[in-house]
């Protein structure tokens, strides 16, 4: 079945991700700024770091949509309200909201693409679900590290990151400041869990 794209489903599909890109990125941009206010300022990253890589699929989504351009898309989807006065639920809501565009919202879009003959535009939903089940799996990995007490403790010797400067501590937990530039615990993140951490020689 080929339609044609301005009566396409599809249209609205990308017009319904560009908004969930959208508010995830501001959603994101909030518990950020919760997080640093709880001086965890390694969320406060992972959220950031996320939120930017929501406003590029919204980017890559919202260009999908050129041919319409100056037109309006009117679209039926539903957002979550996620008002929570704690980090740990963000993280636990971020992780539901990614696997749900995983398992259902992209998955499903991409479906619809290929049935209406957008193979190209499926392929991008496919590809950016598959985003999407990595970030859940990284806000589920560090909502159990901050549910458990274990964010910035270990049961066996680790290696730690301060996120400001760059200096890398071993033990059993993240030093209470980091020795070189002082900033606090907050900064510190397991090695392995940090950005462009490679194996240390
Ligand atoms: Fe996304
Ligand atoms: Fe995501």
């Amino acid at each position: 079945m080929s339609v044609s794209f301005d009566k396409s489903q599809t249209r609205e599909n990308l017009m319904r991700a560009f908004a969930g890109e959208s508010q995830a990125r501001n959603r994101y941009t909030f518990a950020a700024g919760l997080a640093e206010k709880n001086d965890l300022q390694v969320l406060q990253g992972v959220f950031l770091f996320t939120a930017g890589q929501e406003e590029q699929h919204a980017k890559v989504y919202y260009d999908l949509l050129e041919q319409l351009s100056g037109q309006t898309v009117k679209v039926d989807g539903t957002y979550p309200v996620d008002l929570f006065p704690d980090v740990l639920s963000h993280l636990r809501a971020a992780r539901r909201n990614e696997y749900q565009e995983f398992e259902h919202d992209y998955t499903g879009f991409a479906k619809v693409a290929k049935e209406e003959g957008f193979p190209e535009i499926s392929h991008i939903f496919s590809s950016i679900a598959r985003v999407e089940k990595s970030h859940g799996d990284r806000f589920g990995a560090f909502a159990d590290l901050l549910e458990q007490g274990k964010l910035f403790v270990s049961d066996v010797e680790c290696r730690w990151m301060c996120l400001n400067c760059g200096h890398v501590v071993e033990g059993t937990m993240a030093p209470a400041a980091c020795p070189v530039c002082k900033h606090p615990q907050g900064y510190f993140i397991r090695w392995e869990m940090a950005p462009w951490g490679v194996p240390l020689k």
